[in-house]
């Protein structure tokens, strides 16, 4: 059954009872020549009514090629902030600019320009989860899939500079020998997942196979049979012959996989204590359909970056876009 929902929306209009909110989005994209992007970590309502769905490369790579005129950006604001960048001339709006990242958060933008300006000499590598002036600073953006590759095409005793994972930053270190300086940033959801609640739960189901985002701490890492993006823990189940996986990420990825393998078991991974939905991203999870729907009528809130970080920020994320081009 379609949502249904007479909630509130963000202008204090009350949404005519029994509107059909997936219907009215759609009805609204192809009015308004709108196309809707949506991270794997948002509410399945909101997947479902994507026309993209995909891990943060992806979603930056859809976003610089699309011809729509809007682009809602269903994910957190560096999301929307990227696409921006990539297109200045349309509008980008994100359903709520509160929907943040603990990553983002973690490095403002002088602290890390101080941290440069102590370290001279090196290259700045910062994972795409940064604001729009952290990717100013920064000579090529990454992202959890291309880290790797893109860190390769420095020589090996080239002096860098990584930031804000740590997790992130010490898993590409461990894997191309590097030796990066890491800022000390970490995703609160990521951060919460520890290697005995996923050991026990390997106790439970020997055959699962154990996907894990590299944004979690070594010793979670180092339980994997699959380390990755999203998209490539989305792939690497798909294609894996294993009937069983423990999914050590946000637990929004579950819905595209269960879709994609209805007859495989996906169990999220719990957080330390078990207690909690800890595993859910709050950022993420403030992208509502009623949300979505609310933007796309209102056209807004649409997200500004300035023209000057814009100029300069375009240049890192570029970078990156044509040498993941040449890898994929
Ligand atoms: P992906 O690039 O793997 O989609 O990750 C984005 C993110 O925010 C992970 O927490
Ligand atoms: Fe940021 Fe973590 Fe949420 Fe990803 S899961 S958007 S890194 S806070």
């Amino acid at each position: 059954m379609e949502p249904t929902c007479s909630r509130q929306g963000v202008e204090g209009g009350i949404v005519p009872h029994g509107i059909d909110l997936k219907s009215e989005i759609r009805r609204l994209c192809g009015e308004k020549n709108a196309v809707v992007m949506a991270h794997y970590y948002t509410d399945g309502a909101v997947q479902d009514v994507a026309d993209f769905i995909g891990d943060s490369l992806a979603l930056a790579q859809k976003a610089a090629t699309t011809d729509a005129d809007i682009i809602v950006m269903c994910g957190v604001h560096f999301m929307g902030e990227t696409a921006k960048i990539l297109c200045p001339q349309k509008t980008v709006l994100v359903p709520d600019l509160q929907a943040s990242c603990s990553l983002a958060e973690s490095c403002k933008a002088d602290e890390f320009a101080a941290f440069i300006k102590a370290n001279p000499g090196h290259t700045v590598i910062s994972y795409v989860n940064t604001t729009a002036a952290v990717k100013a600073l920064t000579d090529v953006v990454v992202t959890s899939s291309n880290a790797r590759q893109i860190v390769e095409s420095f020589p090996k005793d080239a002096p860098l500079i990584f930031g804000p994972d740590k997790n992130l930053g010490s898993y590409i270190n461990a894997i191309t020998g590097r030796n990066m300086l890491l800022w000390n940033g970490s995703c609160h959801v990521h951060e919460r997942f520890s290697a005995d609640s996923i050991v026990a739960l390997k106790q439970q189901h020997p055959t699962a196979k154990v996907l894990v985002h590299p944004e979690c701490q070594s010793e979670v890492v180092r339980l994997a049979d699959k380390v990755g993006s999203t998209a490539a823990l989305l792939k690497y189940c798909l294609a894996d012959d294993a009937q069983v996986f423990i999914v050590v990420t946000e637990s929004g990825i579950l819905h595209e996989m269960q879709k994609a393998a209805p007859h495989k078991t996906f169990i999220p991974a719990p957080p330390t204590d078990g207690s909690c939905a800890c595993n859910e991203c709050n950022y993420m999870k403030l992208i509502t359909l009623q949300k979505v729907y609310d933007c796309l009528r209102l056209g807004r809130p649409v997200v500004e970056v300035d023209a000057e970080v814009a100029k300069k920020a375009v240049r890192p994320i570029n970078r990156m876009l044509e040498i993941s081009a040449s890898h994929y």
